[in-house]
């Protein structure tokens, strides 16, 4: 029999044959351990049950909870032994999600168990209570060691678990600390057994950092079936639930949901909250439609120019990129013939949106060119158009479903790039134009000049 010696890091278990002082995947020092295997073993298996495939049904197989906005971001329900990672900033309101998928799911006479290491009892039950919450079907322990988790969850065999947080979970059979990345995936792929085995769902809450990355790089992401992420503002009240990795379902979906006083609120008119509290007729302000997932939004876009107090101009923008919006100020600047050399400009995404497509072009450049005349645009109308180096508009994707959510909502008029589709309804006006110089040729646009 052969042994093999290397050195292991105690922080993440890179292997290297030869000792270093640095561990070059996360960067501890001092963290090599000697470690030795043997090879040449005969490995002797046990017999595994096997099932047939088709045995399984749908029905059967998903868990459909109370809360619908969840469902359909999942895929119409939690798959029975799905291992499940809902991610996000803490703050965000994970745990607050989680205990009323709980509610949700206990009022199915279906045993949950809620594992909290970051929270006691007492304030978990407090939060509960808030939330209006008081299911007999819903179990806590306040428990952040894994062996002790275990045992619990086999005597008490729930259908189903809640980690809360993956971060603070730590093993026995681990020298390192909570929250490095080998106890983080040691503590996960054991859920993630149980859960297979069992089929029993478990969602695992895991906070992400400032920089938006998964403690333990991407370790989780590759384990999990599903990897759900919350964000939001956190002084803003909506939230958005995205899907970024699926194995039974699609990640495309997006959730929406208002965090109020008695928790978070599912939200299905979304395009009517987000443009609640608007003035009609004040200067800066857009009207687009962006595309979320599958739905389409319509958000409103607000700019505001001022003369700039020292030499060089300020661009900044909340929820737009500030490369996309000096580019568009420059634009604007070339083919309008508006000097906003002189001019600051800030652009805010109402509601603590993130507009991350370039169907939102022209919506920021006319409120741009809005604010600097000091004409309101027309309130009626919505504005979709990615916007080309030469002033020129270019097509978009989904038009038709945009136009939809902007005729649901009352709008008369949408303006976008010119195209052969045919677009005509009855009840919206559908104005195409090439560039955005036809686009300001639309006088009636600012129909309350100042
Ligand atoms: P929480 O679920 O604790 O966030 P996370 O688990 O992601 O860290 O939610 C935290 C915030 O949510 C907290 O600042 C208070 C707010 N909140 C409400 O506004 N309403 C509520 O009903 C609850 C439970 C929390
Ligand atoms: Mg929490």
């Amino acid at each position: 029999m052969k042994v093999k010696t290397f050195y292991t890091c105690a922080e993440c278990s890179y292997q290297t044959p030869k000792w270093i002082g640095r561990c070059p995947e996360c960067e501890a020092w001092n963290s090599f351990e000697l470690a030795k295997e043997e090879t040449n073993q005969k490995i002797k298996g046990i017999s595994v049950q096997s099932v047939a495939l088709a045995q399984a049904e749908d029905g059967e197989v998903r868990i459909k909870t109370g809360i619908e906005e969840f469902n359909r971001v999942v895929g119409g329900g939690v798959v029975k032994g799905e291992l499940i990672l809902l991610s996000g900033e803490p703050g965000i309101g994970k745990s607050t999600l989680t205990l009323q998928l709980c509610a949700a799911i206990g009022q199915k006479s279906l045993q949950m168990l809620y594992v909290s290491g970051e929270e006691s009892h007492l304030q978990v039950a407090l939060r509960a209570k808030r939330l209006g919450i008081n299911e007999q079907n819903l179990q806590f322990i306040g428990e952040n060691n894994l062996e002790n988790i275990m045992a619990s969850i086999e005597e008490q065999k729930p259908d189903a678990v809640i980690i809360d947080s993956i971060q603070v979970m730590s093993s026995q059979a681990i020298p390192s600390t909570a929250g490095s990345i080998q106890q983080v995936r040691y503590c996960t792929e054991n859920f993630m057994n149980y859960a297979k085995q069992h089929a029993v769902p478990i969602i695992i809450i895991g906070h992400v950092t400032k920089e938006g990355s998964l403690a333990g790089p991407k370790v989780l992401e590759h384990l999990v079936d599903c990897v759900l992420f919350l964000e939001g503002d956190r002084y803003q009240n909506y939230r958005l639930l995205r899907s970024m990795k699926n194995r039974f379902g699609p990640t495309n979906e997006v959730g929406v949901f208002e965090m109020e006083e008695e928790g978070l609120k599912e939200v299905k008119n979304a395009s009517e909250l987000f443009l609640e509290g608007r003035k009609t007729d004040s200067y800066g302000s857009a009207i687009t439609t962006t595309i979320e997932g599958t739905r389409p939004f319509l958000l409103e876009v607000q700019a505001l120019t001022s003369t700039s107090s020292f030499g060089y101009p300020k661009r900044a923008g909340t929820g737009f990129d500030i490369q996309r919006l000096q580019l568009l100020a420059a634009v604007i600047q070339k083919y309008l013939k508006i000097n906003l050399s002189n001019q600051d400009i800030y652009v805010n995404v109402v509601g603590g949106f993130k507009l991350n497509e370039p169907a939102a072009d022209l919506a920021v450049a006319v409120a741009i060119i809005s604010s600097y005349l000091k004409k309101s645009l027309a309130s009626n109308t919505v504005f979709l158009g990615e916007m080309g180096l030469s002033g020129e508009l270019r097509s978009i994707t989904d038009v038709k479903r945009r136009i939809q959510e902007a005729k649901k909502i009352g709008f008369k008029k949408v303006i976008l790039p010119y195209t052969k589709q045919k677009l005509e309804d009855d009840e919206i006006e559908i104005i195409k134009v090439k560039d955005l110089e036809e686009v300001m040729k639309y006088q009636k646009l600012f129909e309350h000049s100042a």
